[in-house]
């Protein structure tokens, strides 16, 4: 591949102390992936930071939740996006179930994606509960994202998919939840879909950088879900997911058109056949003839 075709020159991988210090600073860009090619295109993009989120259940594997979502799956996505984007930050979530029995379950699932799949960090969805486990992982010398508001694993607690934190009383907890997760170590904060004012909040009071998701402009800086922000996924559409593309519209008509010529012989043409000397063509032709004989 020429360098026209591969883009800008690859950014330098942003290290955990150097995303810590982007606190109030310059705002930070996350996206997921899930693959190779969306991770090549997110580094060339130059984001600061790639999630291999365990939404990839929901918008890859097709399941209504990101319960099912099991490590093999995370380890083989992360693998894949580390491939792709060997010179960005590449965070992987711990799936439901990997982290919440004990902390040896934990750092031993999330050294895996570390040794394994070559991530830089993992993130861990849970407030205040957590914090304890937060800080067995960091102990353990793996670098943690922490996760507080909406924690989609939990959504079946939480009462589906919804904004969290509107009133007074799960406001406060969310609050609480963010320091407490700070406090056990976290390097940054995934805060999702809370009103922006205690998105504003809870960036005021931790002192690690929040990363918003549906948490208003106030963060250190935002996440989108990869298949959400390029208009890939048409199931789920929360409000926060502002679409940058219409890729699911171009590809739908690009699978039509290509239908379309195959069936009306349109496709292949000259221009995407392979061709032979026209003598040897003949040549071949009459030996078919006599080897059917
Ligand atoms: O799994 C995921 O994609 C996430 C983001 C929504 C932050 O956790």
């Amino acid at each position: 591949m020429n360098q026209a075709m591969s883009g800008p020159p690859t950014p330098k991988k942003l290290s955990v102390p150097a995303i810590r210090g982007r606190k109030g600073g310059d705002r930070i860009a996350m996206v997921t992936a899930y693959d190779v090619a969306f991770a090549r295109l997110a580094e060339q993009a130059g984001v600061d930071m790639i999630l291999v989120g365990d939404s990839l259940g929901m918008v890859t594997l097709g399941y209504d939740s990101t319960v099912p979502v099991t490590i093999a799956d995370i380890l083989h996505h992360s693998r894949a996006v580390v491939r792709g984007a060997p010179a960005t930050h590449v965070v992987a979530d711990l799936p439901f179930l990997t982290f919440q029995i004990d902390n040896a379950q934990a750092i031993q699932n999330a050294g895996r994606l570390l040794q394994e799949a070559g991530v830089d960090s993992v993130k861990i969805e849970g407030g205040s509960r957590l914090a304890p486990r937060i800080r067995a992982v960091v102990d353990a010398g793996i670098p943690v994202v922490g996760h507080v508001g909406l924690t989609p694993q939990a959504a079946g607690v939480l009462g589906g998919f919804r904004v969290q934190g509107r009133d007074l009383t799960t406001a406060r907890q969310i609050l609480e939840d963010a320091r407490a997760v700070a406090s056990a170590g976290a390097f940054a904060l995934v805060v999702e879909a809370v009103p922006s004012d205690l998105g504003d909040l809870i960036t005021q009071q931790v002192s690690i950088p929040t990363i918003g998701i549906g948490a208003g402009p106030g963060c250190d800086g935002q996440v989108l879900v990869c298949h959400d922000l390029l208009g890939l996924e048409d199931r789920l559409a929360p409000r926060f997911a502002k679409r940058y593309a219409e890729l699911g519209e171009a590809a739908r008509d690009a699978f039509a058109a290509y239908a379309r010529e195959v069936r009306s012989g349109a496709f292949p043409d000259a221009a995407h056949s392979y061709g032979m000397p026209a003598e040897t063509a003949d040549q071949l032709r009459e030996a078919a003839k006599h080897d059917r004989d």
